[in-house]
């Protein structure tokens, strides 16, 4: 059966895609070929077509905090944004360090979602996330896990940290490391500056991160094997990554929407719906970071997406959790980026795409003959406000809520089906 998707605008080119099945079969311009016989016809109507994007960095909460989260819930979220495959944290409870959780993970996002979005669990690195076993990573690649990462509970021992990545190595797992230097970060509410000094709170410095990023970066070269250091927060960072980089050492990285574009002045007032981790750093390094994702720097956009129940956020900000919920407007937010010509539209394909397909091998669509038909049509045009009603998830903690906002995705497209 073909299906051919009319007048979409890829690229800004007006396109028509013919897909059967489950693969793209071509992309022509539009209006240029006729169709095969037997073909469903959808027309586009100028929407912006783009590949489904991975989201290689999120906390579905489930098993153990289904009341912020559920793994079908999330995936429900994730499919409206865009996304067609999620690689879900072991932060849950109890942590993905067995193939028995690896397995409730993967069996709950079958039932919920048989044709997608896809879900890829990430095994903890150490058991309990406590940074003093390593986990049995042997038995959680064969469950299914697709990379390890002690993400939320930073790896404090280097001799371990070293461990962590020669066994994952065995089993050709990715390392991913949230980077913090614990001892720095004691306490801490937001970043340590100016602002955190204004407000009389305690902060971190984004040199912790930094330094674990440089340790990692080091490992990697010492071992001869890869690290992808998680949600890049600074500038500084980046600048260790773009000097590991340079030596030719096998680093990779991620950043997530809400470093590009917040900062933390966000947190004046107190507002605790702006507390995440890593804290929102400075205008420098926010526009340190864009600068990274425009050129390859940092090579994959994720979302960290981290639900959490309202009464734990809306509290003082030393009481309040970490996080933001970020499956539902991941794309409006970075196509805001294109529409300011902070970054050209191919770069969206590329960051929540073509490269996290790469690093953490899981197929894409680049609209090329037999790839997956998984892609959406977005309406770069829609003016919408994101409300407690009208979010997908359950997690309703992002500072964007009731902000308008433009873009939005409007239909989606997983292995050739239409999702909605
Ligand atoms: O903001 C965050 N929330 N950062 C993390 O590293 C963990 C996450 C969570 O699990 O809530
Ligand atoms: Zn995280």
């Amino acid at each position: 059966m073909y299906l051919c998707i009319k007048n979409a605008l890829h690229l800004e080119a007006l396109v028509d895609l013919v897909i059967e099945d489950e693969h793209i079969v071509t992309m022509v311009p539009a209006g240029h070929q006729p169709q095969p016989e037997n073909c469903e016809i959808f027309d586009a109507g100028g929407l912006v077509l783009m590949p489904s994007f991975i989201d290689a960095h999120a906390h579905l909460r489930e098993p153990g905090f289904e009341y912020k989260e559920t793994i079908a819930t999330g995936l429900h979220a994730a499919a409206h944004g865009g996304f067609g495959a999620v690689m879900c944290m072991a932060n849950t409870r109890p942590v993905n360090d067995t193939a028995a959780v690896t397995n409730l993970m993967l069996s709950q996002a079958q039932k919920s979602h048989p044709h997608g979005p896809r879900l890829y669990p990430i095994a903890a690195a150490t058991k309990n996330l406590e940074g003093r076993e390593l986990a049995p990573m042997a038995e959680l690649k064969e469950a299914g896990c697709v990379a390890v990462s002690n993400d939320g509970r930073p790896i404090q021992s280097t001799e371990i940290m070293r461990r962590v990545m020669e066994y994952a190595a065995d089993f050709s797992l990715t390392v991913i490391d949230h980077c913090e230097d614990p001892t720095l970060a004691d306490h801490w509410v937001m970043n340590e500056g100016e602002i955190s000094g204004l407000l009389g709170v305690k902060g971190q410095p984004a040199v912790g991160e930094a330094l674990q990023a440089a340790r990692d970066i080091m490992l990697a070269e010492y071992l001869h094997l890869p690290v992808h250091i998680a949600h890049v927060s600074s500038a500084l960072t980046v600048d260790i990554i773009a000097w590991g980089k340079a030596r030719g050492i096998s680093v990779t990285a991620e950043t997530c929407p809400h470093y590009l574009l917040l900062d933390d002045s966000a947190l004046e007032g107190y507002n605790s719906q702006c507390k995440v981790s890593p804290p929102l750093r400075t205008k420098k390094d926010r526009d340190a970071l864009i600068k990274a994702v425009a050129d390859g720097t940092i090579d994959i956009l994720v979302t960290d997406h981290a639900p959490h129940a309202l009464h734990e956020k809306m509290t003082a900000l030393d009481q309040a959790l970490v996080g933001f919920s970020g499956l539902d407007l991941a794309v409006t937010l970075t196509w805001g980026l294109v529409k300011e010509h902070l970054l050209p539209e191919d770069a969206l394909h590329r960051l929540w795409a073509r490269r996290p397909g790469e690093i953490f091998h899981l197929p894409t669509n680049g609209f090329a003959p037999g790839d997956p038909a998984d892609f959406f049509l977005f309406d770069p045009h829609e003016n919408w406000v994101p409300s407690e009603q009208n979010l997908y998830s359950k997690g309703k903690n992002t500072p964007f809520l009731g902000q308008e906002l433009s873009g939005r995705v409007k239909h989606h497209w997983l292995h050739g089906k239409m999702i909605f």
